[in-house]
Order: C-alpha cells, then sequence, then structure tokens
C-alpha cells in the first residue's frame, strides 16, 4: 500500500534557471512557478497529504536586484487577491510562516485577505513560507517562549522539543517529506527544526517544470525509504 506522508515541505527552486534556459527573463520563470505551486497544491492535498509547506521567498532574497524583489512582491499580490479561487474551492486553507517586518503593507494586506477568505476550509493546510528564515524562526520562538516564563504562563521546566512547535509561525506538524527542486541539495534556512526526521528528496527539475506528474516520481521514491527513526528494521522496541 502507498504511504501518504502527512506533511510535505517543497523548496520550490529553479524559476530563474528556467526561464534563462528558454532565453526568457528570470521573472517569467517565477510567473510560471506561482501557477505551476497553484495546480500543484491542490494535487498533492488531494491525495490526503494534510499539509503542505512551500518556500516562496526566504529572508535572504531581499538581497536579489530590486526589480527582481518588487516582481515578487506583485506577483504575490495578484495571486494571494485574485488567483487562489481553485485552492479556495478545493477546501484548502492558506497560512503564512515568517516575518512580517519588511513586508510591504500591500503584500501583508493581501496575505490576510487570502489567509480570511479559506480560514474555515478543512481539507488540507498551505503554509507559504515568505520572507522566512528557519534560524530566525528559532530565535522568534526563543523569544517568545522566554517572554512566557518571565510573565510566569510557563515554567522553564515546562519547555521541551514538542513546546518548540508550538511556539513556531504555525503550529504544524513534522515534516515528513522534503523536496527541493533544480538539483541544488542544501537546506538554505528552510525548517531546520521540522526536518528533523523528514525523508529528503532532491531532483533536477527545475520547480516550473515540476508537475503532478514529477511529484509522484517522489512520492515513489518516498515508499521505498526505510524510516526508523532511530530504531532497528526488525521492529522490536526498546521502551
Ligand atoms: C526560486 O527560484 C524562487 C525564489 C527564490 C523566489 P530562483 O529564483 O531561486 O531560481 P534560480 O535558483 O535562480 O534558478
Ligand atoms: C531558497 O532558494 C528560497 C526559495 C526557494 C524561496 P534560493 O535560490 O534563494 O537558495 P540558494 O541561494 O540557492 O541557497
Ligand atoms: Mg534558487
Amino acid at each position: 500500500m502507498n504511504k501518504v506522508p502527512n506533511h510535505v515541505a517543497i523548496i520550490m527552486d529553479g524559476n530563474g534557471r528556467w526561464a534563462t534556459n528558454r532565453g526568457l527573463v528570470r521573472t517569467e520563470g517565477h510567473r510560471k512557478g506561482a501557477y505551476m505551486l497553484e495546480k500543484l497544491a491542490v494535487h498533492i492535498l488531494n491525495t490526503g497529504t494534510k499539509y503542505l509547506t512551500v518556500y516562496a521567498f526566504s529572508t535572504d532574497n531581499f538581497k536579489r536586484p530590486e526589480t527582481e524583489v518588487t516582481f515578487l512582491m506583485n506577483l504575490f499580490i495578484k495571486m494571494f487577491k485574485s488567483e487562489m479561487d481553485n485552492i479556495i474551492k478545493n477546501d484548502i486553507k492558506v497560512v503564512f510562516s515568517g516575518r512580517k517586518e519588511n513586508l510591504r503593507d500591500d503584500v501583508l494586506e493581501a496575505m490576510e485577505y487570502v489567509s480570511n477568505k479559506s480560514k474555515n476550509n478543512k481539507k488540507g493546510i498551505l503554509n507559504i513560507c515568505l520572507n522566512y528564515g528557519s534560524q530566525e524562526e528559532i530565535v522568534d520562538a526563543t523569544k517568545k517562549i522566554v517572554k512566557d516564563v518571565q510573565d510566569g504562563i510557563i515554567n522553564i521546566d515546562d519547555i521541551d522539543k514538542e513546546m518548540y512547535y508550538k511556539y513556531m509561525y504555525k503550529d504544524l506538524p513534522p515534516i515528513d517529506l522534503m523536496i527541493r527542486t533544480s538539483g541544488e541539495q542544501r537546506l538554505s534556512n528552510f525548517m531546520l527544526y521540522q526536518l528533523t526526521y523528514s525523508e529528503l528528496y532532491f531532483t533536477d527539475t527545475y520547480f516550473p517544470d515540476f508537475d503532478e506528474k514529477e511529484y509522484d516520481k517522489a512520492i515513489d521514491a518516498y515508499n521505498n525509504r526505510d524510516r526508523r527513526f532511530g530504531k532497528i528494521k526488525d521492529g522490536s522496541e526498546n521502551k
């Protein structure tokens, strides 16, 4: 039987190279990538996976040329305001992870808009990481924990590894399968805490070409992995 990962994460990489290889401007790759995300999110959350986390824009992506950053921010607004009908129709709830600081008001407003519009949806959760950095997330969580200790809401001895999840930008379960497109094999400051026992799948395919068929190949690979979580294979356990 096919195992369905509960939480899938994707580093949607290679938009720029997809476009450059076709003699197009990089931004065309971002446009195509955004279109692919919409289709893919519906497919993935229709296979029984409950959570899909995608890396859309890292805190470090602000270091790119201003024209590319502006294009991406405008693309996000357009997507969130008018191009997520299919996602909403498919009963998917959209949430965001990342820092609000440095994001334009109109971007924040578009994020708010799609979050609100989809807030009662139940089939699955699409977590979009925008202005996201994982070390930043862990630092921000730690500050919130320290504050709650200072305010007497929790005791220092209550802090454990499960509690950290509750203080992350979004309280979502650990990631089971992490996919990175475009051939790069690195994490680029993505979900360092939540990937602890995740299976990692790397493909040379650029994100604008990473369609449902390509995703199903990742699921096949996932099904051939043996997840041991530190135990041994025969299933015997020292409890
Ligand atoms: C991923 O594609 C999208 C973002 C980081 C916003 P890239 O823009 O990184 O594409 P490449 O890696 O340069 O090809
Ligand atoms: C990671 O990709 C961020 C996103 C996909 C949004 P990058 O293209 O920014 O990562 P590096 O620079 O290759 O590590
Ligand atoms: Mg890249």
